[in-house]
């Protein structure tokens, strides 16, 4: 090992009180005085410094917060101090009597000021302190004993390994709240999904499967915060005589408190800001279950004493819950503008969160599917922040016999098209875009807009109004409307009606290519109509084609194909496109080009792996131009699969599927003699 020089000790010393304060500063005083990246470049020079004389590495240097292995399991910690708890109140009469009580106790008629602070719904964690160095931390557990989590608390970024500044106990032992954001709660759930990994029900569960994990570089990953409201055990140092100078004081240390707690006077004053904060509720960042008073006054609180396990100078005033269990009575399908299907449960209706719910989303086939719900069950409805509510989760147990598994419809349930579901997409959609009720001012707008039949005039707040009024059921009704009828609607007068009809008549007269992006059939883009409009020339050769024949046109895969046949299959689709053409919409036809015949025509081939000899976009190329159509997914109309180095998935799908699998050397020697 080499030796430690005196520069370098004090160099790596330099750095960590750097990296500290503006922690502290970024953390704690919410005002960060550095940007990222020259925060970076401090935590890489120490970083360096400590690879280069790892003798210098310290537990409390800024670089040291992951790093433990796994441990077998948690050890057990007694708090010297109980952890307490508190009793509860749910109305405002509640509170005034728990402050007469407290006035009867101490004697006085004087209203009495409490700290009032918000209630996280997270978990209560005590960390200690010797000579400024957080050396434990625990959970609560019983209130007397608890399991060791230092391990992860020192992962948590906002947890100073250090205290700031030098005035601090020689021993303190100080408590807060772990929790999660609801942000970081929707990420990291967003993570689980994308993973195929169990997402969690809310926050709180989230906080607290993060904090028990026996793994700390698995904590390290998770969004955890943390905010201080109390103190246990103080030694070797005094501090101040109410709460709020207490809270201060915390900070001044680098342990951060809750920005919203405030000082109140009497019940009145703690209840106005129990009617604040319950304002602000949904659009805090995080999840709160309701306020805490503590008398501000830490004489008082001494005086006051505890009964049982809840101290008497302090009360939690709480908010609605925002989940309650109800029982799921059926699901129903809705259809958005898009055509999604969305599943949304009914439910007996139960009142979360202070509002009455009877209908939550259940999200996709796939949330349900993961989650198992069936109609019958009895499950955990969620209400929070201004999201809408949904079920989060089911009570297996109380499943009764009779559950019914939730299936999706085949036909949709606003026009009874049929309903597409790609292998392995959540969403499920029906495919009657031009005539679906739920669909209609989506189709029309697209219809109307620039790129497709460019109707000027018809902006979206015409449709609305002439879909509200029940003028125009389908996109072909435009052209049915009378100048009466235009000029009577809403920011309309004669002459914009005339403009309007002038712009109709002229959008009649328009191209093949832009007609069928008009039609708003998913996935086909500008791009993909003008292929299809090049390769069949005329619009029956295209709603004739099946899925191999759409499979010809260049860039259009076994995805598109579905969906473009799915759309000319609904006998509803195909009557709009008729009353279209009888409306006098028109452009022209031409029989297609019939392309010069080539070698690999009608093939299909799948690229997987790594290829030495090309890039993968140029194995691509050469396949199109021998005729060739390159998909990105087997099935068992594959010609062949070509395996570079590390195939993926799709190798074991062309063997499973028998589809023959040619190696780098056989591609090449078919590229050479393709006949
Ligand atoms: S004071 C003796 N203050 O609520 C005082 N608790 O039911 C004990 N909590 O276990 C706690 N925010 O997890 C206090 N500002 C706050 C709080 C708070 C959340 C939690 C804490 C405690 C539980 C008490």
């Amino acid at each position: 090992m080499k030796a430690l020089p005196k520069a370098v000790t004090e160099e790596i010393e330099q750095l960590r009180r750097e990296i500290d304060t503006h922690n502290y500063l970024y953390y704690v005083m919410d005002s960060p005085r550095i940007t990222d990246a020259e925060y970076d470049r401090l935590f890489r020079r120490l970083q360096e410094l400590e690879a280069q004389y790892p003798g210098a590495v310290t537990a409390d240097s800024p670089t040291q917060r992951v790093g433990a292995a796994p441990l077998p399991e948690f050890a057990e910690v007694r708090h010297e101090v109980p952890m307490l708890s508190l009793s509860n109140a749910f109305s405002g009469e509640e509170i005034v009597a728990f402050d007469r009580r407290i006035r009867e106790r101490l004697q006085t008629d004087e209203p009495i000021k409490y700290s009032a602070e918000p209630k996280l719904d997270g978990l209560a964690v005590s960390l200690l302190y010797e000579d400024g160095r957080l050396i434990r931390a625990a959970t609560r557990g019983d209130g007397t004993t608890g399991e060791d989590v230092t391990q992860n608390i020192r992962t948590i970024q906002s947890v100073p390994l250090r205290l700031q500044t030098t005035d601090f106990p020689k021993t303190l032992e100080v408590r807060g709240e772990v929790f999660m954001t609801r942000r970081g709660f929707e990420e990291m759930n967003r993570k689980a999904r994308e993973k195929g990994e169990k997402e969690f029900a809310n926050p709180r569960n989230a906080a607290a499967g993060s904090l028990r994990q026996l793994d700390p570089r698995i904590t390290a990953q998770r969004p955890l915060e943390i905010f201080f409201y109390g103190v246990g055990k103080v030694e070797g140092g005094a501090l101040p005589e109410t709460q709020g100078a207490m809270l201060q004081q915390l900070r001044s240390w680098g342990l951060r408190f809750n920005p919203e707690s405030s000082l109140a006077n009497g019940a009145e004053g703690c209840i106005s800001y129990y009617e604040y904060i319950g304002r602000r509720r949904d659009s805090l960042p995080y999840e709160i279950d309701g306020v805490v008073y503590k008398v501000n006054s830490l004489k008082l609180q001494r005086e006051l004493g505890f009964v049982s396990r809840a101290p008497r100078w302090a009360v939690a005033h709480k908010y609605p819950a925002q989940e309650q269990q109800t029982l799921l009575l059926d699901v129903e399908f809705q259809v958005g503008r898009t055509g999604a299907l969305t599943p949304v449960a009914r439910l007996q209706p139960v009142s979360v969160g202070g509002v009455t719910v009877s209908n939550a989303t259940l999200h996709n086939m796939d949330e349900i599917e993961r989650k198992d719900i069936r109609i019958g069950d009895m499950v955990i409805v969620r209400r929070a922040g201004d999201v809408i509510p949904e079920v989060a989760s089911v009570i297996v147990d109380r499943r009764p016999d009779g559950a019914k598994k939730i299936r999706l419809p085949k036909k949709c349930p606003v026009c009874g098209s049929d309903i597409l579901r790609e292998e392995e997409e959540a969403v499920a959609r029906c495919i009657g875009g031009l005539y679906c009720a739920a669909q209609r001012k989506q189709a029309i707008r697209h219809y109307a807009s620039r790129r497709a039949l460019d109707i000027e005039g018809l902006g979206d707040k015409l449709v609305e109004q002439v879909v509200d009024a029940g003028l125009v059921k389908h996109v072909d009704d435009v052209y049915r409307l009378t100048r009466e009828q235009w000029a009577g609607l809403e920011r309309m007068g004669e002459k914009s009606a005339d403009n309007l009809l002038q712009a109709l008549e002229k959008s009649k007269s328009t191209t093949l290519s832009r007609f069928i992006y008009a039609l708003g059939i998913r996935e086909v883009g500008e791009a993909t109509a003008a292929n299809l409009a090049r390769h069949f020339g005329r619009l029956d050769k295209l709603i004739g084609a099946d899925e191999a024949g759409l499979q010809e046109v260049p860039d259009i895969g076994p995805v598109v194909a579905q969906h473009v046949a799915a759309f000319f299959r609904q006998d509803h689709n195909r009557d709009v496109i008729q009353q279209l053409r009888r409306a006098g919409v028109h452009w022209p036809e031409q029989d297609p080009v019939a392309a010069a015949p080539k070698p690999l025509d009608g093939r299909t081939y799948v690229l997987t792996g790594t290829l030495t000899a090309m890039t993968r976009d140029e194995a691509k190329e050469k396949l199109e131009t021998l005729g060739a159509k390159v998909a990105g997914s087997v099935s068992k109309n594959t010609t062949g699969v070509v395996a570079g180095e590390s195939p993926g998935s799709k190798l074991e799908k062309a063997e499973k599927l028998g589809v023959p699998v040619l190696d780098e050397a056989q591609f090449l020697r078919l590229l050479q003699n393709p006949g």
